[in-house]
């Protein structure tokens, strides 16, 4: 695969923005050179000066435990950063330049295709959730820049085998982009390692699930160096706070606390997984390699409203294709857990007392 083929003219022509601290990147004793406030502002901490371009600090901690270069890895405002930056490298607008979804799938990659006018395809999962590769196949051409595979899958929850979205890549002549957003949650291995024998293959992943860390918009990109230039080459000159790389240095530090995490979320999934079988308006339970689970139900904007009236709020699927009646839960605290049980418990209470009455009422 030649990747400059891939690429708009646009960016391969692009003079990317200099900034002052990509021009001056040593140490000086004064600082006239970004127009930044000498003054200071009105914290006590000190953020009038603006943040590394590159967030060299964060990233050699990220290389160093990946096992791969710094030039290996995007780190962005978010993974809904790297989304978009992958369409306007990759994709050209209001042509035949097309990307490939799987839904039903996380949203974004369509809203990112709409923002950028880039036309989307469609390969629907199969009805358990599995990827359809002859669809895949099928609606895949020559323009087809990049295919998005989620896995663990939001909000189906169910992961891929990492063997059948690489052999993907190796068949696909676009980026084959590995959504990892869940994979901390996941008994799969990452594809990170992937990276230098796939030149096709981006990953992403983020600081926002596992990490508990969604407030501070930090997600990455592994990539092999060319396609990561590329990443650097478009993004905003100052993508990540100086707050959220501090803060993503000192979370660096602390990996039991979030392996603490993973793990009593994945306890929690089960226990939650569990008593949901009990209700009689859940009618399936999707296996889930998350931190959600999605739940067919009897009547999935009832439960949502009900849920709603009890000050919970889960995500109303009912209107996506394939997820027809479906709520999505995130796995809350056990005490969060409790309560919504609880709230579920008084809702199938009323379902039970309808149907002795010898009516089902609307709006359970
Ligand atoms: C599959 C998937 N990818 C990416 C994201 C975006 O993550 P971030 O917070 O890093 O932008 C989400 C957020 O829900 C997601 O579900």
């Amino acid at each position: 695969m030649n990747l400059q083929n891939l690429v708009r003219e646009n960016i391969k022509r692009l003079t990317p923005y200099s900034s002052a601290r990509k021009e001056f990147a040593g140490r000086a004793e004064i600082y006239l050179d970004a127009n930044e406030n000498s003054f200071g502002s009105p914290l006590a901490a000190s953020y009038n000066r603006y943040p590394d371009p590159l967030q060299s600090e964060i990233k050699a901690k990220i290389a160093a435990r990946e096992g791969l270069k710094r030039s290996e890895i995007f780190i962005g405002n978010g993974s809904d950063e790297a989304i978009d930056l992958l369409f306007r490298i990759f994709c050209e607008p209001r042509t035949t330049d097309n990307v490939l979804i799987c839904p039903p799938t996380y949203g974004m990659y369509e809203v990112s295709a709409a923002i950028n006018d880039v036309r989307v395809k469609r390969a629907n999962l199969t009805e358990d959730f599995r990827l359809d590769f002859e669809a895949i196949k099928r609606e895949t051409d020559a323009d087809t820049k990049l295919l998005f595979v989620c896995s663990p899958n939001n909000p189906t929850g169910n992961a891929f085998a990492p063997d059948e979205v690489l052999s993907l890549a190796k068949d696909f002549g676009g980026i084959l982009v590995a959504d990892e957003a869940y994979i901390d949650f996941s008994s799969h291995e990452s594809l990170t390692n992937e990276i230098r024998n796939q030149p096709n293959l981006v990953v992403l992943q983020t600081f926002s699930k596992a990490w508990g860390l969604a407030g501070l918009r930090v997600g990455l990109a592994f990539a092999n160096e060319e396609i990561i230039a590329l990443f650097n080459k478009v993004k905003p000159p100052y993508n990540v706070s100086q707050i959220a790389q501090e803060a993503v240095s000192e979370a660096l530090g602390n990996r039991e606390t979030v392996e603490q995490n993973v793990a009593a979320i994945i306890s929690e999934r089960e226990r939650l997984t569990k008593a949901l079988e009990n209700f009689s308006f859940v009618k399936k339970i999707y296996p889930t390699d998350a931190n959600f689970v999605l739940v067919k139900t009897a009547d999935a904007d009832g439960i949502y409203n009900f849920l709603l009236d009890e000050k919970i709020v889960v995500r109303n699927r009912n209107n996506v294709e394939l997820c027809e009646g479906c709520l999505r839960i995130t796995i809350g605290t056990p005490e969060e857990n409790e309560i919504l049980l609880t709230a579920l418990q008084k809702m199938d209470g009323r379902i039970s007392a309808a149907d002795q009455r010898g009516f089902r009422g609307s709006g359970i």
